[in-house]
């Protein structure tokens, strides 16, 4: 089952096919896997064992005896831990038996001596595993009157997180989880005998981004979370599954409300993802949902220069007028779309629909200068992150610090690297949480993996000798390296490791790999949430929906689409640039702050200033909405239906819990009455109804049905494509029935300008006669009631998938080989002919060459980024807002004598773009030559010295002394 507590099996994987083993359990015989632990094979079989101590994803160590019953193997009858115990061919369980019933009810006498009668005022009540296994397995009352143990109640062992050691258990899970899971043993057993009790070391607070899954697996109160105590009694809350949006592994979760209000996520169990775990950011940052600074309505500026409170009517209008005068005066091409990974799949298809097919430009990128170029992200093998963790395997990483920027995905390959025998290589321009990890831990400067890759898996004499002890190790390193790599099967972790040097380099060694290592797969590794699902609709440069390159999906998108751009766009870094030149009319923020993202900071402020009109739909006021002339307030996380992609290309739902504030509104939705205020109609009037397009139009999507999203199959999220090996390109008849099953049609004529805005103008004047503020009101009752049919039809859908049982992902298949054979016969008959496009495939070729050597004055800058940062919606957190820090400036020792610098001198750093006064340290882990600055922390800001244009940022550093 899947759980938010975890109850699925226990990791390691067998390598051989499971031998059985068939044992009887309470008078039935159930089938084990060899190995298979009784606690696990009885709860497969729907027998459940109570227990405390014991974890699936953890290694179970026989704390608690709660999970006692009677064991026969062949010698009698004897309790036995059923947690420790493999099942074994012919083994007896009682789990009723009257020496089992007594022994647990014993157990929990026992264990409810020293245990305070908190209950009433505590956070666990209602959902508590003690007071819950009391009920059905314990002792009606207790024989013990003495005074119980005391401890001083609760005392914070972090900023988050309260420890009541009054209510612990001692099962030992907190403290696993911290050393076994997440390599932070900074809270442990102290002292001895009744006064044994967990707890951090004096001055070490538990200090881990993973600190609130404690939380969550903690079976009794003792460890509560600040963020939800006091706030809620389960009883009081409503649950929706989702899927976490602040990073790219996309943790599956659950949402608890109640009122209207979220007050907590809890990661839940499913094996291809985050088994259970989240990280704090993700975990916490549920506070931003509600907060106080929510944009609750469109804002204008107004004459006086201000941004005021407009009417939706007035703001939409203003914006759809401000796209006509673009259009007017500079062609689509003036008009352009920066942003779109904060949103839902729909709403970036509806967004790209609206640029591309309606508008006309091809100036759209999800990306802000900070990702790899969409052909690399779409078009390489893709490996899943089960395929990454694979046994045995070998994963070469080439990115961020994972523990920073994808903190689940660095649980994974913990477990991988420390479990399951994955050997790992690392390839940085720094030390990382993933170094200790690593067989090899190769460093490099910024810009040079790829010279670095060509050297270890090259020619083995192009290392050179070695000329001294540093040289002799660094050789031994890439030899180990060499070796490491050459055993495949091997998957790459390819991600931008500094935001200082371009995409250039991590595309080049991707390339190389390619031709090198037959067979390699890459897990692209972008931090933005919905980034990989952006890209997938179509909202990057030379894109359409479906993983298709413009050229090769023009055709085929103009049957469904009004128009379809001419010719590849630019950039985010070419879009803000063209701005900055005044080349930009209209330009779109849509959840985009390259104010805060982009690279360099001066160049999307001369952007901002440079486009005549900036339309930005948000969540909060960033840095850049804030200097927008038209803000549409957007509805966020929790508050839309709809389905994300992770970096695995995996499609999952998002559970929709609470209404957005004021009248916020979903993504898809202004994007469609931009259309119709541009006379257009994008024809799509719900999230439903958006799916149905994409499954119908985008290639990589073919099959991937709504029903199939909400099916029991497709709990754990689906992997696009669903049948990799079909995409060729598919002749459809465009007329008769398409590959997707429905009819398409032919829109006619492309988009015209002059046309639209007369349309437009007509609608307008129609829609403003009408426009009152209940409008506002009107609109979110319509929006209650789709919500209610929407429910009505989900659940005679999920209740159809019950009654079809596991049939479903089959009859999916099914159905679509039905269409094929239909579209087949059709085409036969002559109808006109039209190729559905295959996904693009990565495009090495045009990759450019080593980066120019650094000259002896310089250093070449890196950036690094922490999980705690100056994010939206970290800052608009309290629980970790204040948990962002800037740093000095890292360097090598060696370097400080050549630059004439002191170790922690105030220096000044300065490039071409500008320059940053900062201490500097001394840090061995940084590579001769290079200087390390963090990112997102306020001063000093690494953005400034960072030219977008150039392929990596060399600076100067100065004593100001
Ligand atoms: Fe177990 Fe909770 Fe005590 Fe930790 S604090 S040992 S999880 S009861
Ligand atoms: Fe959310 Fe990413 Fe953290 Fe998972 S790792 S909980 S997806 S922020
Ligand atoms: Fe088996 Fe605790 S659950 S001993």
């Amino acid at each position: 089952g899947r759980s938010s507590v975890g109850v699925t099996s226990v990791p390691p994987v067998p390598d051989a096919p499971p031998e059985t083993a068939s044992i009887s359990v309470d008078g039935k015989e159930i089938d084990a896997t060899k190995g298979e632990l009784v606690i696990d094979a009885c709860e497969r079989a729907g027998i459940y064992i109570p227990r405390f101590c014991y974890h699936p994803r953890m290694r179970p160590v026989g704390m608690c005896r709660m999970c006692i019953v009677e064991i026969d193997t062949g010698r009698g009858p004897a309790l036995q831990p059923s947690c420790m115990i493999p099942a074994t061919p012919g083994m007896t369980v009682s789990t009723q038996s009257e020496a089992t019933v007594k022994a647990q009810d014993g157990v929990l006498e026992f264990l409810l001596i020293n245990h305070p009668l908190d209950c009433p005022v505590c956070d666990k009540g209602g959902e508590c595993p003690l007071q819950d296994q009391t009920l059905a397995y314990g002792p009606g009352e207790s024989r013990f009157v003495e005074e119980k143990r005391h401890f001083e109640k609760p005392i914070p062992v972090n900023e988050n997180v309260y420890l009541d050691r009054e209510r612990c258990i001692l099962c030992d899970r907190c403290t696993r989880f911290a050393k076994d899971v997440a390599g932070d043993p900074l809270i442990s057993f102290q002292d001895r005998s009744s006064q044994t009790q967990v707890n951090t070391f004096p001055d070490h607070p538990f200090a881990s981004y993973f600190a609130g899954n404690t939380v969550q697996i903690c079976p009794v109160g003792a460890l509560t979370a600040r963020p939800y105590r006091f706030r809620a009694r389960p009883w009081d809350l409503e649950q929706t599954e989702s899927t976490c949006q602040s990073c790219a592994v996309g943790c599956r979760v659950v949402i608890d409300s109640s009122r209207n209000e979220v007050l907590r996520y809890n990661g839940v169990d499913i094996d291809p993802v985050n088994w259970g775990w989240m990280c704090d950011k993700g975990r916490f940052d549920f506070q931003s949902v509600q907060h106080p600074d929510r944009l609750v309505g469109p804002l204008l500026r107004g004459a006086d220069g201000e941004l005021a409170e407009a009417r939706w009517s007035e703001a939409l209008g203003a914006a759809a007028a401000a796209v006509r005068e673009g259009l007017e005066r500079s062609g689509p091409g003036g008009v352009a779309v920066l942003g779109g990974a904060r949103l839902t799949n729909e709403a970036a298809y509806a967004w790209a629909k609206l640029a591309k097919g309606v508008i006309g430009t091809d100036h759209v990128d999800a990306q802000l200068g900070d990702g790899l170029p969409a052909d690399a992200v779409l078009g390489l093998p893709r490996a899943t992150i089960d395929d990454v963790c694979a046994k045995g395997g070998t994963v070469l990483l080439m990115g961020p610090d994972l523990k920073e920027e994808l903190p689940v995905l660095y649980l994974r390959l913990r477990h991988a690297v420390i479990e399951d025998g994955v050997s790992l290589v690392e390839l940085s321009p720094t030390a990382t949480s993933c170094s200790e990890l690593a067989t090899a831990a190769l460093r490099h400067r910024p810009g040079e993996a790829t010279e670095l890759l060509r050297q270890v898996l090259g020619n083995a004499g192009r290392t050179g000798e070695p000329a001294d002890q540093a040289g002799q190790r660094s050789a031994e390193i890439r030899a180990r390296a060499r070796e490491v790599l050459g055993k495949g099967p091997l998957t790459v972790i390819l991600g931008r490791s500094s935001l200082a040097h371009s995409a250039e380099d991590a595309v080049a060694a991707a390339a190389f790999l390619l031709e090198a290592t037959p067979g390699v797969r890459f897990l692209p590794a972008l931090r933005r949430a919905n980034v990989h699902g952006a890209l997938d609709m179509g909202l990057g440069p030379g894109l359409l929906p479906g993983r298709t390159r413009l050229d090769e999906g023009r055709d085929w998108f103009l049957t469904a689409w009004d128009t379809v751009p001419d010719v590849p766009g630019l950039d985010a870094t070419g879009i803000l640039t063209a701005a900055a030149d005044g080349r930009i009319d209209t330009l779109f923020l849509v959840g985009a702050d390259p104010l805060a993202d982009f690279p360099d900071r001066r160049l999307a402020a001369r952007a901002l200033a440079g486009a005549r009109t900036v339309i930005a739909t948000d969540l909060f006021l960033t840095e850049s909405s804030s200097r927008a002339d038209v803000v549409l307030a957007a509805a966020g996380y929790a508050e839309v239906d709809g389905s994300t992609t992770n970096i695995e290309g995996r499609v999952s739902t998002l559970g929709r819990m609470v209404t957005p504030p004021g009248t916020a509104r979903a993504d898809w939705m202004l994007a469609a009455e931009l259309a119709l205020r541009l006379g257009a109609d994008l024809r799509l009037e719900s999230v439903d109804e958006i799916w149905d397009e994409i499954e119908e139009l985008a290639p990589s999507h073919a099959g991937i049905t709504a029903d199939l999203l909400r099916s029991p199959a497709a709990a754990d999220g689906v992997v696009a494509p669903l049948h990799p090996a079909d995409l060729g390109a598919t002749e459809v008849n465009v007329e008769g029935t398409a590959v997707g099953g429905s009819d398409v049609t032919i829109t006619g004529e492309p988009y015209d300008p002059d046309a639209a805005a007369e349309h437009a103008e007509s609608a307008e004047a129609a829609s403003e006669a009408e426009a009152t503020d209940e409008d506002d009101g009107a609109i979110a009752e319509v929006e209650s009631q789709e919500r209610a049919s929407r429910a009505a039809e989900r659940e005679a859908a999920a209740a159809e998938d019950r009654a079809e049982g596991d049939d479903s992902a089959a009859h999916v298949d099914d159905t679509a080989g039905d269409e094929r054979a239909e579209a087949e016969a059709v085409a036969s008959e002559g109808a006109q002919r039209l190729f559905k496009p295959s996904p693009l495939s990565f495009d090495g070729r045009s990759v450019r060459g080593a980066p120019p050597p650094v000259d002896a004055y310089s250093l070449r800058l890196v950036t690094e980024r922490k999980l705690y940062d100056l994010g939206t919606l970290v800052q608009h957190s309290p629980a970790i807002a204040d948990l962002a820090a800037s740093a000095p400036l890292r360097v090598n020792p060696s370097d400080f004598d050549r630059l004439g610098i002191a170790d922690g001198s105030q220096v000044k750093v300065s490039a071409a773009t500008g320059s940053v006064l900062v201490a500097a340290v001394a840090d061995p882990g940084v590579p001769r030559g290079a200087a390390v600055l963090r990112w997102n922390q306020g001063t000093p800001d690494p953005g400034e010295l960072i030219d977008a244009t150039l392929s990596v940022t060399d600076v100067r550093v100065e004593t100001t002394a």
